[in-house]
């Protein structure tokens, strides 16, 4: 049983239930790595996936982790609905409260719509992302990858490398790693990092071959080029050039280190195919965890007695 009726983010998120959470995705691992791939224990429960904004990921894998789980699975996407006629937020959560839903899933371009959300719907809300403010459910299932990978995550050297100023992925990573004891530096141009990140607890450097140098694990975010006309950096090419996870600066470190990325990945600008592509990358293993964990998410906050798996 968790403390928490929601999942809105982790900066205030108790560091219990973030170990719960961990610890049951890698039951809900063992499962989808079995026969079955399974686990019946939501049946009965309806969950509502509303997507404000594009997804590929984080929507699927919702709505696998629901059916895995037995649970009654309704996806709705603003751009075929009646927001489109200008239905307000707080009418399209009320009318789809109406319809006696357990649980909503949400991902919307403005900070705060999670949260905003549990004074409308009776059940659990789940923040898929909201703006730049928070991406939890990604952060989880980065910790379940990190803690596949190397055991534990107390005292783990992790670089982010990029758009720290706009990124809900780094935000959500930043809180869970440090709940769990890891070292953070953070790296990017200084038009991308955000004046309190001193206040967030991280490190600072603008030299990645400095952080690359330091690491066990480097986590390399989207470059936003939607965001590319605010002219916070040159070009593609000089980003790539000064901040790019290429195969010339992976290939001379003295050691290897683990690539995580959270995707969608623009390769060529914040990381290198090869550099995507090589054994030590664990991109993937970060898109079959992030079923697991939403399984796990999903199973402790939904079910009427959750128990230990
Ligand atoms: N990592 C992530 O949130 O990807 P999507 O935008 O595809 O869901």
């Amino acid at each position: 049983m968790l403390k928490s009726k929601h999942l809105i983010g982790l900066e205030h998120f108790p560091t219990s239930d973030l170990n719960k959470i961990i610890d049951t995705s890698f039951k809900f691992k063992e499962i989808l790595e079995s026969p079955e791939r399974k686990a019946i224990l939501l049946k009965g429960k309806t969950i509502v996936n509303m997507f404000f904004e594009n997804s590929t990921r984080t929507k699927i894998s919702f709505t696998l982790a629901e059916k895995r789980l037995g649970a009654d699975s309704i996806n709705f996407s603003s751009s075929t609905s009646s927001v489109k006629k200008g239905e307000t937020l707080k009418d399209t959560i009320q009318n789809i409260d109406a319809m006696k839903i357990d649980g909503a899933v949400i991902r919307h371009g403005h900070p705060g719509s999670a949260l905003k959300l549990t004074e409308y719907i009776d059940g659990a809300v789940i923040n898929a992302g909201d703006g730049s403010h928070e991406h939890p459910t990604q952060a989880i299932l980065d910790m379940v990858t990190l803690k596949e990978k190397f055991g534990k995550i107390k005292n783990l050297k992790v670089g982010i490398i990029g758009d720290i100023l706009n990124s809900r992925v780094a935000r959500s990573d930043i809180f869970a790693l440090k709940k769990l004891g890891a070292k953070i530096v953070v790296c990017g141009p200084s038009t991308l990092l955000p004046s309190n990140a001193k206040q967030l607890g991280v490190n600072i450097t603008h030299n990645i071959e400095e952080v690359l140098s330091w690491c066990d694990v480097v986590i390399g975010l989207r470059i936003q080029l939607e965001r590319m006309h605010l002219g916070r950096i040159p070009s593609k090419r000089e980003y790539h050039s000064e901040f790019g996870l290429t195969y010339e600066r992976i290939s001379k470190l003295k050691k290897d280190i683990v690539i995580m990325h959270p995707g969608p990945m623009n390769r060529g600008v914040e990381i290198d195919s090869k550099i995507a592509d090589s054994e030590n990358a664990v991109i993937l293993d970060q898109v079959l965890n992030g079923v697991a964990s939403r399984m796990s998410i999903l199973y402790l906050l939904l079910a009427d007695k959750p128990e230990n798996l």
